[in-house]
């Protein structure tokens, strides 16, 4: 399986919303997890579940839980990140709550993207739904959080890199 250099990962991700219905292979798929779970946590606590989701109708009720984004129900697979607060608040109270645990997932969710980009899938990250009905939707136990939708899928549309802004305006120098 070739998969690309990270730095081309970086700079070539994009996110895509349309997808090919070719599957992805569940062995691919073992492996975004695996780059997920090797993200970086606070304490090393890795407070997070990660929930693989095939079923063509459970995919509709995520698009549904994500305000209706469609292309999400028809990505071959969808993964979604959580969290689970209480690790880490366990450790480090308030800090761990609000910031630990939510940084956590999101290293998680970006090693997945970068991951998926070097086996040539798609991804989106998708932050925009209602917490409560996704919750349903997964039947998640208490004091696990979704924090990410991913579809993930191979690429059937390719978008142009959105512009960043200028170096000048975000860096600081401090020497
Ligand atoms: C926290 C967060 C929430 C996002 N939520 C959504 C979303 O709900 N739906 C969507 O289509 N894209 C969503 N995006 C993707 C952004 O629109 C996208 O990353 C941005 O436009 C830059 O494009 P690129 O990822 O291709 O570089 C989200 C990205 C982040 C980091």
């Amino acid at each position: 399986m070739v998969t690309k250099d990270v730095i081309a990962a970086i700079l070539e991700r994009r996110c895509i919303r349309s997808f090919k219905d070719d599957p992805v292979p569940r062995a691919t798929v073992g492996r975004l997890i695996d780059a997920a779970r090797w993200a970086p946590t606070a304490g090393n606590l890795q407070p997070w579940q990660f929930y693989v989701v095939y079923d063509d109708k459970k995919k509709r009720e995520i698009a549904q839980a994500a305000y209706n984004q469609r292309f999400v129900g028809y990505a071959p697979v969808v993964i979604i990140v959580c969290t689970q607060p209480e690790i880490s608040a366990a450790k480090y109270g308030e800090r761990g709550t609000n910031l630990y645990a939510i940084q956590d997932s999101a290293a998680a969710a970006q090693n997945i993207m970068l991951a998926a980009c070097g086996y040539g899938l798609g991804t989106c990250w998708v932050g925009a739904f209602n917490e409560n009905m996704l919750i349903e939707a997964l039947n998640l136990p208490p004091g696990v959080l979704p924090v990410v939708i991913i579809p993930v899928g191979y690429p059937d549309e390719e978008n142009k890199a959105p512009a960043r802004r200028p170096v000048e305006e975000i860096v600081h120098i401090i020497e």
